[in-house]
């Protein structure tokens, strides 16, 4: 996956505006002296970041991209005359150029360790007598400490330079992070600046990355309509939309931020924790609004439970309370013990556990085929939630938990989400308690279900799939509610619940069925206006709304198909590339009659930016099968699709060719010289076809140079290009 967005690929900036102090110097770069590049390197970063930001953050770029391109070349210029200037977080590797390979590590200046535990009223006790009898205390000493909640995310440490965010590394080991700079700059709660006059000149913040419960849940809805990986609870949700390559994802995922400690600090802004806290809120950088200040263990118990009661309507996930000791200088008296301050302690939530009576087990099939076993339970109070049923994942799941229907189990809630089957309690198994055999056919119509290895899973999970296509009736009535779902037909009215009623009464089966709805109405079916439950009025609107979609844009088109693996970015990829439906359908067609991963036909896909072979194997496939095409052919009967449209590209020489790069390039980076050709009105391509306009070659350049030479492309220096496209 590449990114499918760089500022620069953006033509939609609102105004130029005029060169500020942060833009370019008149001077050549031959002219600058060491020192001054120096400085302007600096005011560089800070300005292209900021730019970033705004398009990035803001949707609301201020400059123009060709402006914005002036400042990043100035910045490489100044880069190349003096290497060993650049700095480490360089705009270069940042925001803005297409996603790296891998993450850069980060050594923290300030190790980033962890807390120690408390579990009890009893151990909070005793780490505020401990506390004490360290720092020498008499019982009527006062000694105060903070009490906030512990948030269940991933910490981070965020780096600010004169007020400027620079870089955002994830805590790793404690000694060495992950550089997520990119990612982190997308995320709209983290300023790319902060306010106020006392902000030091190094400021290194430290908080914690969350996902909000309501955003985890629209994600998943979005994830499973895509056919996508679904996670497990909001913690992962937030690690894995941080820890994307493809910056463009982690922006478009709404992660929160919470500060509430620090690393690398030149003066501190207050003496005691509070104070630091309360200066990160002026700032401009997001706290917690629970903290609060608390002068004994009592009053610390009495916070855990107070938070406690609001813990399942705080909507983000905690796991329990953090308390600190307020004073700086206690701090640094109290010290560390190997890992951990003594200065501070997590006092932790128990996990929200129950033991039932799993009842059955039960088999979903999803939209794709996949059976998903959900254990029926005896219902449950976990943690004040009445819990009857929970997820078993996959058919491994129950075999390797030794479930068996009768058992009493463990229940668990999960960070508050879908609660889990933990394991039998096996001194209380009953005699009759039978093994679960999961089922080899569909149990809704019976066709063959193969077990897979779950490509959307990491951990290698394996799912059994119904081979029943649109036979199958759970398939086919799922893929209907997609068909409709938001970022496909979108049509009011016509909800999963209405997909519901309609599938059961025959009055819709297949997506065409939604278009002839009004016409069959009253003729092959009783009229709906006549039905218990519809107004007339509210049906005139469904059939309004129905009329509105019978033209449709081609992303939406193809999203709407529910393809495996053709989810709303790619979607939009294919529907970039190839503009109409008929442009589309023939290359698709042409890859399903070659019938092989080597022609032409399927790399032609293949080569799209931001499509891989697994996308290309669910199109083929999809379109390989009769019963699909049939519908497609009938919906295509009751609506027009519409070309994508595509942001206008100036003409240029290479407006429409079609171009590789290949070998070691030395005046620009692939990322960039592909974004250029882009820009340009050109496609580029993974490999050298019949198709090829141009070859780029740089050093080291090898089969792609020769296969070029050989079906007679045009081949190109890096200088040649940079004429064609009249940069020198
Ligand atoms: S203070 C020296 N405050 O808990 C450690 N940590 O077990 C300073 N966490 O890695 C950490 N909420 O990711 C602190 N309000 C909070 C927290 C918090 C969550 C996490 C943090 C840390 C882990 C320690």
């Amino acid at each position: 996956m590449t990114a499918k967005k760089t500022p620069s690929s953006k033509t939609t900036a609102k105004q130029a505006k005029p060169a500020t102090a942060g833009g370019p110097s008149h001077l050549p770069v031959e002219m600058l002296s060491k020192a001054a590049a120096k400085v302007e390197l600096k005011r560089l970063a800070a300005e292209i970041g900021r730019h970033d930001a705004l398009y990035y953050q803001n949707d609301a770029p201020e400059i123009a991209d060709a402006e914005y391109d002036a400042l990043r070349r100035r910045n490489e210029a100044l880069e190349a005359r003096f290497p060993d200037l650049k700095l480490a977080e360089s705009p270069a590797d940042r925001v803005g150029a297409a996603p790296v390979a891998a993450f850069g590590k980060v050594t923290h200046r300030v190790p980033m360790l962890s807390l120690g535990n408390a579990f009890s009223d009893e151990d909070v006790t005793d780490f505020v007598a401990r506390v004490r009898r360290f720092l020498g205390l008499g019982a009527d000493d006062d000694l105060a400490f903070t009490a906030e909640p512990k948030i269940d995310g991933l910490s981070i440490a965020l780096r600010y330079e004169n007020g400027w965010f620079i870089e955002a590394a994830t805590r790793g080991d404690g000694a060495e992070g992950e550089n997520v700079t990119r990612n982190v700059a997308t995320i709209k709660s983290i300023p790319h600046q902060l306010k106020g006059n006392d902000v030091p000149p190094v400021m290194e913040v430290r908080g914690e990355i969350y996902y909000r419960h309501a955003d985890f849940a629209k994600l998943n809805e979005t994830q499973a309509a895509a056919g996508a990986k679904v996670f497990a609870n909001p913690r992962n949700a937030a690690a894995g939309s941080l820890r994307q390559l493809d910056a463009s994802i982690t922006a478009s995922r709404p992660l929160q931020f919470f500060a509430y400690t620090w690393g690398e600090v030149s003066k501190l802004p207050a003496d005691t924790q509070a104070g630091i806290v309360a200066a990160f809120s002026r700032w401009g950088l997001p706290v917690n609004p629970l903290m609060e200040t608390v002068t004994s263990a009592e009053a610390m118990i009495a916070y855990y439970h107070g938070i406690g009661e609001k813990r399942s309507n705080l909507g983000y996930d905690i796991d329990g309370v953090v308390y600190k000791v307020n004073r700086l200088d206690l701090q640094d008296r109290l010290g560390f013990v190997s890992r951990s301050p003594r200065w501070a302690t997590a006092h932790k939530f128990a996990a929200e556990q129950a033991t039932t009576v799993l009842r059955g087990i039960e088999i979903q099939v999803g939209r794709t085929g996949s059976l998903t076993p959900v254990a029926r339970l005896e219902p449950v109070n976990v943690g004040g939630v009445v819990v009857t049923n929970a997820t078993l994942h996959n058919e491994d799941e129950i075999r390797r938990k030794d479930l068996r229907i009768g058992d009493f189990v463990i229940v668990q809630r999960a960070g508050d989400v879908i609660p889990q089957v933990v394991g039998p309690v096996l001194d209380k198994r009953p005699k009759q308690a039978t093994a679960y055999e999961f089922p080899k056919l569909c149990p809704i119509c019976g066709s063959h279900a193969v077990r897979e290895a779950d490509s959307d899973e990491v951990s290698g999970g394996v799912v059994r799939r119904c081979t029943g296509g649109l036979i199958c009736p759970a398939q086919a009535k799922e893929r209907l509610k997609h068909f409709v779902s938001r970022l496909a037909f979108d049509i009011e009215g016509l909800g999963e619940e209405k997909i519901e009623q309609f599938y059961a009464d025959k009055r819709i089966q297949t997506p065409a069925d939604i278009f002839t709805l009004q016409a069959r109405n009253g003729v092959d079916f009783p009229r709906l206006e006549e039905q218990k439950g519809y107004g007339r009025k509210s049906i005139e609107k469904l059939f309004a709304a129905i009329d509105a979609r019978r033209t449709i844009g081609l992303q939406r088109f193809l999203f709407a198909l529910g393809i495996r693996h053709v989810g709303e970015g790619t979607s939009k990829d294919l529907a970039k590339h190839y503009l109409t439906w008929d442009a589309f359908h023939a290359a698709v067609m042409a890859a399903v009659s070659a019938g092989t991963k080597d022609s032409d036909a399927y790399r032609d896909i293949d080569d799209i930016d931001g499509i891989g072979e697994t996308v290309v194997d669910a199109l083929v496939e999809f379109f390989k099968e009769p019963h699909n095409t049939e519908i497609v052919r009938e919906l295509l009967s009751h609506v027009s699709v519409t070309a994508f449209e595509r942001v206008a590209t100036t003409s240029s020489p290479v407006t429409g060719k079609t171009v590789v790069f290949t070998g070691t390039l030395e005046k620009f980076s692939r990322n960039e010289a592909k974004a250029t050709a882009e820009r340009l009105g050109a496609k580029v391509s993974g490999s050298v076809s019949g198709k090829t306009d141009y070859l780029v070659a740089g050093a080291d350049a090898g089969s792609k140079l020769t296969k070029a030479r050989d079906a007679g492309v045009t081949v190109l220096t890096e200088d040649e290009w940079l004429a064609l496209i009249g940069q020198r």
